[in-house]
């Protein structure tokens, strides 16, 4: 046996007793005649002691240790000495006095020290296996494994089957681009990489298991943020003879199941529910963040009849002004140039200019546009907005969509800048009725805003043939401090209707019974009304352990150019490779 407790283990109940441990050096201190380190596991540390009182020769021996060389120790449990205890860690009123040591291996001075902070990011990727001996590494993944155990053991009690699906497929598109693995024994032909499990699902439901999960990886070839990767983790989940309400309602208990266990906190359900048009007018986000408030206010009443130009050529175009109202901390006075920095920032929303204003009381405002507002009117637009003495309100004039969308961003982008906002504070809500479709100006076209087999809502089957743009869908969104950490909706469940959308979306007949053959006739053979979910296991895990970005919640993340610092990878392949594939590359 190799060691009798790992580094988070021995404490006084093991006091005077022989014990073995194993791991790697964390720190060594030399004290002349006293040598400490820290020997550290995956569960933690524990403080061995070298006296060369005690034995001369290991303590020589000791003096070859250096930070995270791999031994083996044995040796006595004892009692710190008084005013040495760490009460930090549960080891940390002992200490084993080594009698013997084994040196397992050796490692040069590591490119960066493990327990800084803020190391640069690209040597940690490209030392990976160094950067996952971290505290931070390893109560990530830990925490990770045990979101997918709770929810494992929650689906199961509920009867899902967790069933494979295929990683191999054909392309389903679904709004990213795909993968693709060229097939070696069919030259020419391609399989995809799949971007979800989404048509496998509905297959097991025409296939009669009512209740199926997967914890799937999905492949999407899409530009990178920090909360996305090409390849993630979803929970997948997919269930028969269900309304919007029975798969919210599932999950719903499953996250407040992985709150209760692992946070230990008690999420309220039913989660609030926004519907789309409501999210995007009060806070100008399908993925609001609840954790402020902020929100938009429709100012057209207030500026109806005025005298500011730019305002009234937006109202007479049909367009909105929105504006928000933003409290600033003590000492955070905004001046002209952080004015001048957010005008410009905005403009990249599509936002031709940003209006602000700052309230000095109930009636007036300082501002370079505050002449061309009556008293009247800055009093009822300080109270429409609700404004305070120190406060400020921002505004945008555009077409419907823009104001939103743009004022929207500014939010959440005050929010970074100048809230603190605690990493513990979770406010979770649905967004629901999704339209349908979304108009693609470039290829004059609709796309369907969550893919093309959900379902529109039954009252709104009309709209599709007379105004498709109109039709809302049975579509929800799980959002949580601002990121969409889960997506789903009620599929389409008959061939007709599916066909019908797919028309609309610009597929022809021919192109859906090439893509999409396969699900036509599963509809037509007796497929159950079914709907479903996938969760983010990369956003959740990141937002409830308070994360920036979900790399640092994956074991071997890639970076934002979606290459592996460690491995290489993508890397170019032996001709031989590609002569087996019948693939020649195009000279660059
Ligand atoms: P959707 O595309 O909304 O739905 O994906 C579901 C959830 O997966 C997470 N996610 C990602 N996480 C990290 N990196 C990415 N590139 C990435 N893309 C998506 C998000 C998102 O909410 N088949 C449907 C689900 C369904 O209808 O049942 C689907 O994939 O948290």
């Amino acid at each position: 046996m190799m060691r009798t407790a790992t580094c988070g283990q021995l404490d006084v109940k093991a006091l005077d007793r022989e014990a073995a441990l194993t791991g790697w050096v964390d720190t060594y201190r030399d004290h002349g005649d006293i040598i400490f380190i820290d020997l550290r596991d995956r569960w933690g540390v524990t403080q061995v002691v070298f006296d060369r009182k005690h034995k001369e020769q290991i303590h020589e021996q000791s003096k070859a240790l250096r930070c995270e060389f791999v031994i083996r120790v044995k040796g006595f449990v004892k009692k710190r000495p008084p005013g040495t205890v760490n009460a930090k860690i549960p080891t940390g009123e002992i200490e084993m006095l080594a009698d013997s040591l084994e040196i397992l291996n050796t490692c040069p001075t590591p490119p960066f020290e493990l327990g800084e902070k803020n190391v640069n990011e690209e040597i940690r990727l490209k030392y990976r296996f160094l950067d996952l001996r971290r505290k931070d590494m390893i109560e990530a993944l830990t925490f990770r494994y045990k979101i997918t155990k709770v929810v494992r053991d929650f689906l199961d009690k509920h009867e899902f089957l967790e069933i494979e699906t295929p990683y191999l497929t054909r392309s389903t598109p679904e709004g990213a681009r795909d993968f693709l693995v060229p097939s070696r024994l069919t030259q020419g032909s391609f399989y995809a990489l799949p971007q979800s499990p989404q048509l496998f699902k509905q297959l097991l439901m025409v296939s009669g298991y009512e209740r199926y999960f997967q914890l799937a990886r999905c492949f999407r070839d899409e530009d990178l943020r920090k909360d996305r990767q090409p390849e993630h983790t979803q929970i997948d989940l997919e269930m028969s003879f269900v309304d919007e309400e029975d798969v919210m309602g599932i999950v719903e208990k499953m996250v407040a199941d992985v709150f209760k266990k692992l946070l230990n906190r008690d999420l309220q359900a039913p989660f609030l529910r926004l519907t789309y048009e409501e999210a995007m007018n009060r806070f100008g986000s399908d993925k609001p963040d609840m954790r402020y408030e902020m929100e938009l206010k429709d100012l057209n009443d207030v500026f109806k009849g005025g005298s500011f130009k730019i305002f009234n050529e937006c109202m007479d175009k049909g367009g909105k002004i929105r504006g928000l109202c933003f409290t600033p901390a003590t000492g955070q006075e905004l001046s002209r140039k952080d004015f001048d920095t957010l005008t410009q920032w905005i403009g990249g929303f599509g936002a031709k200019g940003l209006a602000w204003m700052k309230v000095k009381d109930a009636s007036s405002v300082d501002s370079p546009i505050a002449k061309f507002f009556d008293v009247e009117r800055t009093t009822k637009l300080i109270s429409t907005v609700k404004g305070q003495a120190g406060d400020v309100i921002f505004m945008v004039a555009s077409d419907e969509r823009t104001s939103a969308v743009a004022l929207g961003a500014l939010r959440v982008h005050l929010a970074e800048l100048y809230f603190h906002l605690p990493t513990n504070d979770f406010k979770i809500l649905w967004v629901k009725d999704f339209p349908l479709l979304e108009w693609n100006e470039d290829e004059k076209r609709f796309h369907a805003a969550h893919h093309p087999f959900t379902a529109p809502r039954p009252e709104d089957i009309t709209l599709l043939e007379t105004d498709p743009g109109k039709v809302r869908s049975l579509a929800y969104d799980l959002v949580l401090n601002g990121s969409e950490i889960g997506g789903g909706s009620i599929r389409i469940h008959r061939k007709d209707l599916q066909e019908k959308v797919f028309k609309v979306l610009g597929i022809s007949a021919e192109e859906a019974q090439d893509k999409f053959g396969f699900l036509l006739s599963a509809l037509s053979y007796g497929a159950p009304p079914h709907g479903g979910l996938a969760m983010g296991l990369d956003r959740f895990t990141a937002n409830l352990l308070g994360r920036e970005s979900i790399r640092d919640v994956i074991a071997f993340p890639k970076t934002q150019k979606g290459t592996c610092l460690m491995t290489e990878a993508p890397s170019p392949v032996a001709d031989k490779q590609l002569n087996e594939l019948g693939i020649q590359l195009k000279k660059q």
